[in-house]
């Protein structure tokens, strides 16, 4: 079975191509994993703009799909169009006509792919953003008769793990598993008994924990995405104390939320009532270190108790903030020393952040969800 993936929740636009075999949900290969980056776009604002982005993925789509089709071998000439579908396809893409005018042209050159099925992020995410995808998915469904795969994009970041990983499918070694879910837009702590079977235990109460690495950076003067930036200034800073001391809020509640928010406050506070030194490359490092430390510290705590609490056969992570290589490190160590026998997944640092391999696996778990495109709708707020 082929599958083609298409995730725009955010400000990635990732189309991938992967090939199963019909036995067994893990068994794949990926033939191909294109992601268009927006962030020189977004760069600018310090932020991903919702309708500057929708607009980026309507440019992108038909690029991105040509190009995954080409290193998928499966980009051949038509000499067949089909204009009696052509009504419908507009009445798809009404809202979005610079996508409609690149997918016809794309339509009338190609011939239609031997794909058996499409999978689609339908949230959560941002509204805007996830229609293109979905009208995308959707005109692809229709004008090439296969059926779609809504897909839940937390979902998505958790099963990313199981893309590098095909060997250690054994569901009674893996759960109960403990996931911790951090990116840019979620910061959430699941329970989970099967593919298929979640419980959110906790949540933030505010921002997520990449949405603080996103606005302290900005807060510092650096640039966007902050967590890879505030990452390698933090890096930088080799002094074995930064003599900054910033709060780790809600790490000893006893329930399994976070909050982030009051930790950007701190840095916002400290960085006006330390303006001069705010200048200094020496203490932006400094205070990169203890932003980012304060996020783990909190992460890896509650991470933990939940884990102990529920007696969790496995830890796993996903979301843009799990590729940061301290976050990793520390979180090894730390099971390690007080859960020895827990096992630890982490995806490959670039299935992390956003994509569509992930998008891809997670339709191949849910093959019993295929529905018509009539009926696919985004949903911003769509919890696990
Ligand atoms: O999962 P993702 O790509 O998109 C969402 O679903 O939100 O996550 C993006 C977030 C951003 O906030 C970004 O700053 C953060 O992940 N991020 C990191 C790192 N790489 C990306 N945070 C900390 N360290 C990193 N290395
Ligand atoms: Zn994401």
């Amino acid at each position: 079975m082929i599958i083609l993936s298409i995730e725009t929740s955010c400000d990635d636009t990732g189309i991938a191509i992967i090939k199963s075999s019909d036995k067994k949900d893990f068994n794949f290969s990926i033939l191909s994993n294109i992601i268009s980056s927006q962030i020189e776009i977004h760069k600018k604002w310090g932020g991903v703009y919702p309708t500057l982005a929708k607009r980026e993925h309507q440019k992108n789509l038909v690029p991105v799909l040509t190009k995954a089709l080409k290193q998928s071998k499966m980009l051949k000439k038509t000499l067949q169009t089909k204009p009696e579908k052509v009504k419908t396809l507009e009445k798809i893409l009404e809202r979005e006509k610079d996508l409609l005018k690149k997918l016809e042209k794309f339509l009338n050159k190609y011939e239609n792919p031997n794909i058996d099925l499409i999978t689609v992020t339908t949230g959560p995410g941002l509204e805007p953003c996830l229609w293109v995808g979905i009208n995308f998915a959707k005109a692809l469904s229709y004008y090439w008769n296969i059926p779609i795969i809504p897909v839940n994009h937390i979902e998505a970041h958790i099963l990313a793990n199981f893309v590098d990983k095909q060997q250690i499918i054994n569901k009674k070694e893996l759960f109960p598993a403990i996931c911790l879910v951090v990116s840019g837009g979620h910061t959430q702590l699941i329970l989970m008994k099967d593919i298929n079977k979640y419980k959110i235990l906790g949540e933030t109460r505010d921002d997520a924990a990449g949405e603080c690495f996103d606005k302290t950076a900005k807060i510092l003067g650096l640039s966007y995405p902050g967590g890879p930036i505030i990452a390698s200034e933090a890096e930088k800073c080799k002094a074995q104390s930064p003599f900054i001391s910033l709060p780790r809020p809600m790490i000893y509640t006893k329930d399994y939320d976070f909050s982030f928010s009051g930790l950007k406050t701190a840095v916002l506070y400290k960085v006006k009532s330390e303006k001069e030194k705010g200048k200094n490359k020496k203490y932006i490092q400094k205070m990169a270190y203890e932003i980012q430390q304060a996020i783990i510290d909190v992460l890896i705590k509650k991470t933990l108790k939940a884990a102990k609490d529920y007696k969790a056969k496995t830890i796993i992570l996903g979301g843009g903030v799990s590729a940061n290589k301290e976050l990793r490190k520390q979180f090894k160590e730390k099971i390690k020393k007080e859960m020895p026998d827990t096992k630890y997944l982490i995806p490959d640092s670039k299935l992390c952040t956003d994509n569509a391999v992930m998008i891809a696996i997670t339709g191949l778990c849910h093959k019993n969800k295929k529905t018509s495109w009539k009926k696919l709708k985004a949903e911003a707020n769509l919890r696990i």
